[in-house]
């Protein structure tokens, strides 16, 4: 069993965060998304593990990631020259997925279940794929399943107009080495994409044993800003657990589950968790709300926040309304007038998205 993750394609909803990463290495709770699949896959007991990268991002990913000795896994990088749809990158990996069963895993999505149980499905009934599927309220942003009264999939489609349930494909996937026939056989669809639903459409359509199992846990395509943060909230409430090892000074005050990391300093600070608080950052003045995630290398002074996120080596100062619900990209510089503007000065990059309320 091999497992294939997809962190190639553009990427561009995550805008302007994107414009200069990959939207797979955004961090969730100082953690990139791109490894929460890769530590679930390995979980799974599934070690030999391919990422689909593109050209744009992928050193980056590379030297991010590693050669998966930290996952005690082994890493192999494919170059997908141009982001052609799921399938293609699937054609892509063929020669490192060979005559192998695999995990196909979509490197922006976060599920709370393990993989386990859906591999133990797939083996132990012969399936040529198994997909998850989750209700969602806005189906047509999703691939789409359509089931008969057994629970059977009767039809696949991709961001359907008018959709035939409300029962999203999840980005993760089971598969035998059939799949390949299934993609050498369809057609790229409207948007110029080769389609993996098509793919597992013409699975079915071909009599292959496909299931539908639905997913009870959580489920986040972090494609927006508010699924980041969701992903955040969901990440701190399940996994975080006390550690400090930073300098906290006789003024602060440290409530609930807090992660401060080695070499940061707060002075004069009230946090209450759970909070993450990443290495050498610097917070002074400051109160950090719940749900908050602060990379490494942050600087915080006078600022007060809840339900955030701060990229690595941001820097925010004199900010006297409470930041809430936000998102700050890495190397971001937000500070105010000393005293209360009475104008306000920016300089906003595209794609920005600027709340003042
Ligand atoms: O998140 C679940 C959804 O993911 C499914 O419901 C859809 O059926 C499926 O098509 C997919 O839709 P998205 O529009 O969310 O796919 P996206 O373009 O965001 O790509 C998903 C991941 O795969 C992302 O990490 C980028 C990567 N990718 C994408 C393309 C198109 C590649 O590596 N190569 C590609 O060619």
């Amino acid at each position: 069993m091999r497992a294939l993750i997809l962190s190639g394609g553009k990427g561009t909803r995550l805008r302007p965060l994107t414009h200069t990463g990959a939207k797979q290495l955004v961090p969730v709770a100082n953690k990139p998304i791109l490894w929460y699949g890769i530590e679930r896959i390995v979980a799974a007991g599934v070690t030999d593990i391919g990422i689909i990268i593109s050209p744009e991002t992928g050193e980056e990913v590379r030297s991010k990631t590693g050669n998966g000795d930290r996952f005690g896994a082994r890493i192999t990088y494919i170059l997908q020259e141009q982001p052609l749809g799921l399938a293609h990158a699937v054609k892509t990996a063929q020669p490192f997925l060979g005559d192998e069963p695999f995990i196909m895993y979509l490197g922006d999505n976060l599920i709370e279940n393990q993989l386990q149980g859906f591999l133990t499905t797939f083996q132990s009934e012969h399936l040529d794929a198994l997909i998850l599927l989750r209700p969602v309220p806005n189906p047509t942003a999703f691939g789409v399943a359509k089931l008969d009264e057994q629970g059977r999939v009767l039809e696949l489609v991709e961001k359907p107009q008018h959709p035939p349930s409300n029962l999203a494909l999840v980005g993760i996937y089971l598969f035998t080495p059939m799949i390949h026939r299934a993609i050498a056989q369809i057609q790229p669809s409207a948007r110029g994409e080769l389609e993996i639903t098509d793919a597992i459409q013409q699975l079915i359509r071909l009599g292959h044993p496909v299931k539908a199992c639905q997913l009870e846990g959580w489920w986040l395509d972090t494609g927006k800003k508010d699924d980041l943060l969701e992903a955040n909230r969901l990440i701190l409430d399940s996994d975080l657990t006390t550690n400090i090892q930073g300098e906290i000074d006789g003024q602060s005050q440290v409530i609930g589950r807090v992660q401060i990391g080695v070499g940061s300093k707060l002075v004069n600070c009230t946090v209450r968790g759970p909070v993450k608080i990443g290495e050498n950052c610097y917070l002074e003045n400051c109160f950090i709300g719940p749900y908050s995630s602060i990379a490494d290398g942050v600087t915080l002074q006078e600022v007060d926040l809840e339900h955030s996120v701060i990229l690595d080596r941001a820097s925010i100062a004199g900010i006297h309304q409470r930041l809430v619900d936000s998102v700050i990209g890495q190397r971001a510089r937000l500070t105010a007038a000393p005293r209360r503007p009475k104008a306000s000065r920016f300089l906003i990059g595209d794609d920005c998205q600027i709340e003042l309320s």
